[in-house]
């Protein structure tokens, strides 16, 4: 855990960026919450690369707005930029979402599950009554997930090995959740706390646990699932025959610490938090690695 907590701060040097990214002509990737933040930071560098980009979002606004600047600051690029309407907090628009890509693609290579809240007032609810950072973080991903699979099931058939993946952004505050990641009453529901700082935590272990649900459920597909890191999941993860790998996406200077009350001694704690905070850009690098790394096989990762 202390490698998890020291490589945080001193993070090592990415692998990949949009220095040496390989092309990623013919591929279709969706990003969710890609208009700001590690999102947009991510769709620059896979558009930069060719790649054709759904943008997942719910403000037509914003995200027509970080078209217009990625296609200003990447004239060349020979991919292609489309928004794609999504509320993930309101799960009937998940579905009406995932038709509206089916009505234009036949294939899906990467999915990223990338959007999120952090921190949302305990009162606050998605669309359907859930808890908004479980209805944001965890259903709505859920819901999109399962209803790409058929899509991406398709897509991985005549892919090359562990192309086709899905990822979840994790954090590393998991660390902070329940014992376990979630706790469940005696229904299987999860428990939720009264305090919105332990309810993202507990929301960001369930993308892991989905992760490593779906990665079980879809690793003879040719479908490679992977969440962030969790020394305690990854000891479990070897001990069965699913697909276990590790990546946080960083302590990163965005908008998702909007909802944040901390603590204010003076200047000292933002100023502290500021010390340790990164540009997105280096969550994004993270995000890369996850989605196209050659490193990063089913094969090799089972059982690991
Ligand atoms: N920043 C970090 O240090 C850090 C660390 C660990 C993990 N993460 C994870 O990384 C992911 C990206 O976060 P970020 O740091 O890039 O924060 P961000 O800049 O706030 O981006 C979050 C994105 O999620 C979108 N979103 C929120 N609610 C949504 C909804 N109901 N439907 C569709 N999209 C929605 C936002 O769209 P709007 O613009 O419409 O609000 C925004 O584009 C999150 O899952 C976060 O938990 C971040």
């Amino acid at each position: 855990m202390g490698k998890s907590w020291s490589q945080s701060v001193w993070i090592p040097n990415p692998p990949i960026t949009e220095k040496n990214v390989s092309d990623q002509s013919g591929k279709v990737f969706m990003i969710t919450g890609g208009n700001s933040g590690v999102g947009f930071e991510l769709a620059k560098v896979l558009y930069g690369a060719n790649a054709k980009v759904y943008i997942a979002g719910r403000s037509g606004k914003c995200v027509l707005e970080a078209i217009r600047l990625l296609r200003a600051e990447i004239p060349s690029s020979g991919g292609d930029l489309v928004w794609l309407p999504l509320d993930l907090a309101d799960l009937t628009s998940v579905k009406i979402a995932v038709q509206e890509l089916e009505r234009n693609e036949t294939r899906l290579d990467v999915l990223w599950n990338n959007a999120g809240v952090m921190c949302t007032p305990v009162t606050v609810k998605s669309e359907q009554g859930y808890d908004l950072q479980m209805g944001t973080n965890v259903l709505g991903p859920y819901l999109l997930t399962t209803l790409l699979h058929p899509i991406m099931r398709n897509t991985a058939e005549t892919a090359l090995i562990s192309y086709v993946r899905v990822c979840w952004a994790s954090s590393i505050t998991i660390e902070l959740s329940p014992r376990g990641g979630i706790e469940f009453d005696a229904s299987g529901s999860p428990v939720l706390s009264n305090t919105k700082y332990t309810n993202y935590f507990v929301s960001k272990a369930a993308n892991n646990l989905l992760a490593w649900e779906f990665g079980k459920k879809c690793q003879k597909e040719n479908i490679l699932s992977i969440a962030s890191e969790n020394i305690s999941l990854f000891l479990m993860l070897q001990q069965s025959a699913c697909v276990p790998i590790a990546f946080n996406p960083g302590n990163l200077d965005t908008g998702l610490t909007r909802y944040l009350t901390l603590p204010i001694v003076g200047s000292i704690v933002p100023r502290l938090i500021s010390l340790v905070m990164w540009p997105p850009c280096y969550g994004a690098y993270d995000e890369l690695y996850a989605e196209i790394s050659p490193d990063l096989t089913i094969a090799k990762l089972t059982g690991a």
